[in-house]
């Protein structure tokens, strides 16, 4: 079975606190926060999704999954490691050179954080091999990162394929999750494709019941 990481990027401000509460009832096993700075993509969550992150960590205990779509990595590192969350992901192309990647998955993992790697749909993921045997995760963008309620790029599942493939070969046991246009019919190609954590926004947000909702993508 996977694990199913809820975005809670589409969450309407005046019900947050009762949506999150829903979600955590309905057997979420993250909250996944996309963290968008206006520069890497379009839109700017920065301040929405740290009100949500702290709303969040004041009523539950499920771990907070941060993905981070960012160009200025390590200033959103900080900002959210007070918060303590379970994986902060970062975007590889946020990244000048290999050098930058070390120093932020090294920081992370210094503050006792699971670090994890995401590429976008145009990204080869021999560009991360290097770093996988310290990667706690891998984050493969189903999408093009920005918005939610997109389509899934049937593509990218073939890299999740050559992914899975590799970390077999080499007896790593780093995860995979996917992220965008994850729902009931979608999943079972990221499922065959060896996934351990799906990403869901819409499919679940937009539910009447989120409980059938998650328990379906499982
Ligand atoms: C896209 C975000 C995703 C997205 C998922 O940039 O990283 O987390 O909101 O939403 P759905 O499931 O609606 O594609
Ligand atoms: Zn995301």
């Amino acid at each position: 079975m996977i694990e199913i990481s809820t975005s809670i990027l589409t969450v309407k401000k005046e019900s947050s606190t009762k949506t999150f509460y829903d979600l955590e009832v309905a057997g979420t096993d993250y909250y996944h926060i996309d963290v968008m700075d206006g520069k890497f993509v379009e839109k700017n969550t920065e301040k929405m999704m740290y009100e949500y992150a702290n709303i969040i960590k004041q009523m539950s205990n499920l771990p907070l999954d941060v993905h981070l779509m960012v160009e200025n990595v390590k200033e959103n590192i900080d900002r959210y490691l007070p918060l303590n969350p379970s994986i902060i992901t970062f975007h590889y192309e946020a990244c000048k050179n290999d050098e930058e990647v070390l120093r932020h998955i090294k920081y992370i993992k210094e503050n006792g954080i699971k670090p994890s790697i995401s590429i976008k749909p145009a990204t080869n993921i021999e560009k991360i091999k290097r770093f996988l045997p310290m990667l706690h995760m891998v984050l493969i963008m189903t999408v093009e990162p920005g918005k939610g309620g997109q389509k899934l790029i049937p593509e990218t599942v073939e890299k999740v394929k050559e992914l899975k493939k590799y970390l077999e070969e080499n007896n790593l046991d780093t995860y995979i999750e996917v992220d965008g246009g994850v729902n009931k019919e979608t999943v079972k190609m990221v499922k065959e494709a060896g996934i351990d954590i799906a990403v869901a926004g819409s499919s679940i947000i937009s539910a009447e019941d989120f409980k059938k909702a998650i328990n379906e993508l499982k």
